[in-house]
């Protein structure tokens, strides 16, 4: 499995990891959605908020991760790889689209567990899904080649996501309780690091995550390294709760 993760010979990061660890935390969510919506009884306003909690989550990291590609990544390819000009312009459009699908799930999670939102969610999640698919294949059939032989990993700023606000900076405290960590509102939103942090390692292999660890400064990687234990425990209980009627193969499994 980390073989798709880019690790190099000597199992270190390249470029292309943190980029595909997002995109990895991504396909996962995307996938659990619509089942999870499928499952939602109109009655049970309880689970109805814990979705729509964890969908600000997930439509914070798909807009931070395709703004940060818009802003810095996209650029760096096109500075190693002008052929790529045209695709990046594409994907950046695509962009735009996806935004928009996000904006309308939004707007349905808001609304549940109204009976017809629960439906209209479903759908949309579901439609959102496959469009995340191509896009995400994509990205990696352009980018992920010029990562790994034109870019060395410290160029990727911020180290997830491309580089930029949020996505893979340091750690900054711990978790606040899984229903402080989901409160926010509108723009304001910003998940806390360890957050974003445990969100991003769910279900991946440890070789690249200990890989990931082992590349951050030391200032973070010595904060972060003892703490990612207890952010796992707590991420696992947050989200046992979220996904608890997807099927059993898209179920978190215990850290
Ligand atoms: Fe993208």
């Amino acid at each position: 499995m980390s073989e798709g993760f880019q690790l190099d010979a000597e199992g270190k990061i390249t470029a292309a990891t943190s980029f595909l660890m997002i995109h990895h935390a991504l396909r996962r969510d995307a996938a659990r959605f619509p089942h999870a919506l499928a499952a939602l009884n109109p009655h049970d306003t309880e689970q109805a908020r814990r979705l729509a909690g964890h969908w600000k989550l997930y439509h914070w990291a798909l807009a931070d991760h395709s703004e940060n590609e818009d802003d810095s990544l996209f650029p760096l390819v096109t500075s190693r790889a002008g052929e790529l000009a045209p695709a990046m312009a594409e994907l950046e459009e695509d962009h735009a689209d996806l935004d928009r699908e996000l904006e309308e799930i939004t707007r349905q999670m808001e609304r549940l567990p109204e009976a017809g939102a629960i439906e209209a969610a479903r759908a949309a999640t579901e439609r959102l899904q496959a469009h995340l698919d191509r896009h995400l294949a994509q990205e990696e059939k352009h980018i992920v080649p010029v990562l790994v032989d034109r870019v060395r990993p410290e160029e990727i700023a911020g180290g997830q996501g491309g580089g930029g606000r949020g996505q893979g900076g340091g750690p900054g405290g711990g978790p606040q309780g899984p229903g402080g960590a989901q409160d926010g509102d509108g723009d304001a939103y910003q998940p806390p690091t360890w957050l974003i942090s445990a969100w991003t390692d769910e279900g991946l292999d440890p070789a690249v995550t200990d890989a990931a660890l082992a590349a951050l400064p030391p200032k973070f990687r010595e904060q972060m390294g003892p703490a990612l234990a207890g952010w796992r425990a707590d991420y696992h209980r947050l989200v046992g709760e979220v996904w608890r009627d997807v099927p059993a193969e898209l179920a978190p499994k215990a850290p």
